[in-house]
């Protein structure tokens, strides 16, 4: 196998300068509650994007992935930071160089960069969120910028919404860009105060689950989710003086019911105040070491995401149902956006084997193609490297 470090002096003709990581991310607990001001409980993976790196002296951005051979070296320049389609993934790269230029910081020359990922293509665990925080702290370390760690993730975040135009909210970035070893990130999104929970859990592991569905309308649906949560709220503000779904509690919601006045509207509001407290509660379990607990609320949060939020389908439901009542699993659920990607649960390390082969099994008769599965381990957060990746 070629190191990546080969791969930048043959794409760039010459060696790089320094190595960099920045990893993927899974969703303990807490979904769909980062854009409506409740809590989020991520955790950084050590799967993730490695990235090799070097200044150039004119004003030339060259870009390589070994995910994208295909596309090649993708070429743009610093003054020609706008969209591009035929510019793929290079556009994440491009927005983060913007966005920090625009925040003032001096950036004037250009760079080559060369990368490779290891997290499952499009399989929700926010390959795209690693890219972002990659080349911010790549141009963070060449280009000696000031810059805190909420910076990069704040710009990481704008460049989704505004470069790309998905509407989404910080979770992904502020894993990715606070991960530490073996901790969960415990973040209120209101007031981006967060702790960093040890996870400890004795003879269990978490599994992940990939669906191996394409995320197609995953975008659109994510903005239209969005857009109810929103709606809910306006409506519920002519009567309450809240400024977001994450002040309520469900026994409040539902003397509001009336407010909202509309099914849809109440069951997207309803997800979301009950999966802010169930992620309070099971940030709660997990410190008092009640796995059992933490599981049940795992199975609760991936029914409310199935029957009143709406985004799992077919795939997701299999794969979180069907792991849910095989023997050693205390909990299992959809993680990140959903409507396809992946799902996670918590097994029993003993009886993994066993769960791959007959959740696989099920997953193939019921879909038609196979899942795939990986272990998942907590790691840290977007950083320079010193061995070679
Ligand atoms: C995606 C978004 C996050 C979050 C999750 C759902 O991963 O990027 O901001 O909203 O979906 O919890």
């Amino acid at each position: 196998m070629t190191s990546l470090k080969e791969v930048f002096a043959q794409k760039f003709g010459a060696a790089s300068s320094t190595s960099y990581f920045s990893p993927g991310r899974i969703n303990l607990i807490g979904e769909h509650t980062d854009y409506n001001g409740g809590h989020v409980f991520p955790a950084a993976i050590t799967l993730g994007t490695y990235g090799e790196a070097r200044k150039r002296n004119d004003q030339k951005l060259r870009f390589y992935s070994e995910n994208f051979k295909e596309l090649g070296v993708i070429e743009s320049s610093l003054d020609e930071l706008v969209y591009k389609k035929e510019d793929s993934w290079a556009n994440y790269a491009k927005g983060v160089i913007k966005y920090l230029k625009a925040a003032g910081h001096t950036i004037d020359t250009g760079l080559e960069v060369a990368l490779y990922g290891n997290i499952p293509n499009g399989a929700g665990l926010s390959s795209s969120a690693s890219l972002e925080l990659l080349i911010g702290v790549i141009a963070e370390d060449l280009f000696q910028l000031e810059l805190t760690r909420l910076d990069l993730i704040l710009i990481g975040k704008k460049v989704e919404n505004e470069f790309i135009g998905v509407n989404s909210g910080i979770m992904d970035q502020f894993a990715i860009g606070m991960g530490q070893k073996d901790h969960g990130i415990f973040l209120d999104t209101n007031t981006l105060k967060y702790e960093m929970v040890p996870v400890k859990l004795g003879k269990y592991v978490v599994v992940i689950m990939n669906t191996n569905k394409r995320r197609e309308l995953a975008d659109s649906k994510y903005n239209e989710r969005r857009g109810e949560c929103e709606e809910a709220l306006r409506r519920l503000q002519t009567k309450l003086a809240i400024q977001s779904l994450g002040e309520l509690d469900v026994a409040t919601l539902e003397a509001n019911r009336e407010v909202i006045g509309d099914e849809i509207l109440f069951k997207r509001a309803l997800h979301a105040v009950s999966e802010n407290q169930r992620t309070i509660e099971a940030k709660k379990a997990l410190v008092a070491g009640d796995l059992v607990a933490f599981g049940q609320l795992l199975n609760a949060s991936h029914a409310s995401l199935k029957n009143d939020y709406e985004v799992t389908g077919l795939e997701l439901d299999t794969l979180a149902e069907t792991a849910q009542v095989q023997p050693g699993v205390l909990g299992a659920r959809m993680t990140g956006a959903g409507f396809g990607g992946c799902g996670i649960a918590l097994v029993e390390e003993k009886q993994v084997p066993a769960f791959k082969e007959v959740v696989g099994a099920k997953y193939l008769a019921t879909v038609g193609y196979a899942c795939d599965f990986y272990e998942a381990h907590i790691g840290d957060g977007s950083r320079k490297i010193e061995e070679e990746a």
